[in-house]
């Protein structure tokens, strides 16, 4: 009986010990949650996706191998895991960086027009006249010779398309601040613009906080120089497009209407913590929200929403980031962006939901839009295997049976307050892969 009691008292000893462990555990747990909800709370996500993957902007070169070779989703909708990915403090080579003169850029922003070095003033007309049906506009910088090339030889590729598709391509840059890491970079683009007729170069430098100077004058150029394109996808050149999705997406659209659909971010609050990369100090913008706009990757947008926007951001005040600028020239002309439902799709977190995207999957390709951080040789792969007849879905069974649709009219949604984060939802379609 005293051995039994003895044998029950250790017992409840080691029982107590692990009560105590399983409580301390709690607390940890507990504290690391609150410290999450504070960082959301104080340092919210101006960009949705992961700072440390947009490879686009210059300033990121620094970024390890590692991340370049990972596959990201572009995110295409708001999440709450999402939030809490974007507001982690990252990228550490970027901490070394100068700040960024806001002052300087106050004082200079009004010099915002600069002159075109190359010109494409053939590039909208077909035959004398007829306007191509689609314009794909890609940002590049002059030391991406490879991306251009890449672009140019898969999903940006130039040419009539069944059913009276023309498609026309242009590439987007400014003159290199470091010039002595290109020695003769002028060279290089005036043979690409004899070879390839797609160059667009204008005079200001090609700095981060100077796309929004691209995006002013690329649409000065449509109006000047492409007014009759039906429709224009623009977007990073290290991304994967599926334009033949696009173009469903676009058929039965009236180019003479307002159009914008992208990746959407709504109620974006700015950033003022100073390390960020999209920091914006109160005296820059003093709003609590941003208005609406597309996330980088890309976007698809009417001839006729191009050409109002062209005047509209000529009246909106300069702002250093272009994605935001151009929100409020939609705010500006009253217009609502949309995002398209299957854009959702992008959304997927990662990496519980698709941890197959290591992977090179055609199939899962097969029903993208706008894949984001692709490398060339990726690029490259995926548009192959897209385009390779031989390539056919394990389990194309189940795929055909319900056939993917980019139908427009019942997957499109107008965006609102109530979108931003309450239709998530993971799609199963991604999963059975
Ligand atoms: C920019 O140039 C256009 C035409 O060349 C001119 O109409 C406009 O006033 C200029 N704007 C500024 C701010 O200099
Ligand atoms: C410009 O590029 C060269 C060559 O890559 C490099 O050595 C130099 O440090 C760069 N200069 C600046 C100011 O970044
Ligand atoms: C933008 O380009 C202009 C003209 O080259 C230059 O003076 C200015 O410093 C650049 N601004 C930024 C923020 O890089
Ligand atoms: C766009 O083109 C129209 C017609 O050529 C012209 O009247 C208008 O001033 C242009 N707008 C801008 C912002 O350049």
């Amino acid at each position: 009986m005293v051995h039994m009691r003895r044998l029950l008292r250790v017992k409840g000893d080691v029982l107590c010990s692990m009560l105590l462990l399983l409580l301390f555990c709690l607390l940890f747990y507990a504290r690391q949650v609150a410290l999450m909800f504070l960082q959301n709370l104080y340092l919210p996500a101006l960009k949705l996706t992961d700072p440390k993957l947009d490879t686009h902007k210059p300033q990121t070169k620094t970024k390890t191998p590692q991340a370049k070779s990972k596959i990201q989703v572009k995110a295409k909708g708001k999440s709450k895991s999402r939030r809490k990915n974007a507001a982690k403090p990252t990228r550490p080579a970027l901490a070394t960086l100068p700040p960024f003169d806001f002052e300087g850029y106050l004082k200079a922003k009004d010099n915002r027009n600069f002159s075109l070095l190359i010109d494409q003033p053939d590039k909208c007309y077909i035959d004398g006249q007829i306007a191509p049906y689609l314009l794909i506009a890609v940002k590049s910088v002059a030391a991406d010779f490879d991306k251009r090339q890449v672009v140019r030889r898969t999903w940006g590729r130039e040419g009539s398309f069944p059913n009276g598709v023309t498609i026309r391509t242009v590439f987007l840059l400014g003159v290199p601040r470091n010039q002595s890491a290109l020695p003769l970079w002028d060279r290089l683009l005036e043979y690409e613009s004899q070879s390839f007729k797609d160059i667009l170069l204008w005079d200001f430098e090609d700095t981060f906080f100077n796309l929004t100077l691209k995006e002013t004058h690329f649409l000065t150029w449509v109006n000047s120089s492409c007014a009759h394109i039906k429709f224009i996808f623009k977007g990073d050149a290290d991304v994967f497009v599926n334009i033949e999705n696009i173009l469903e997406l676009l058929a039965g659209q009236e180019p003479e209407e307002d159009l914008f659909v992208g990746d959407i971010i709504v109620k974006a609050r700015p950033i003022r913590r100073r390390s960020s990369k999209y920091f914006v100090p109160e005296f820059v913008y003093g709003g609590s929200l941003y208005p609406s706009y597309a996330g980088g990757g890309g976007f698809v947008m009417s001839g006729y929403t191009a050409r109002r926007l062209s005047s509209a951001c000529q009246q909106v005040e300069l702002f250093p980031i272009d994605d935001v600028f151009l929100g409020m020239c939609l705010q500006q002309i009253g217009l609502k962006p949309l995002r398209h439902q299957g854009f959702r799709t992008f959304g997927i977190p990662r990496p519980s939901a698709a941890p197959h995207l290591q992977t090179f999957d055609p199939c899962f390709y097969r029903e993208l839009m706008v894949v984001h951080s692709l490398s060339v040789p990726q690029i490259w792969l995926m548009w192959n295997l897209l385009h390779d007849p031989k390539v056919s879905c394990h389990n194309r069974a189940r795929v055909t049976s319900k056939p993917f649709s980019w139908k427009f009219d019942n997957r499109l949604e107008t965006k609102g307050q109530s979108t931003a984060d309450t239709d998530y939802r993971d799609t199963q379609v991604f999963l059975t892969y």
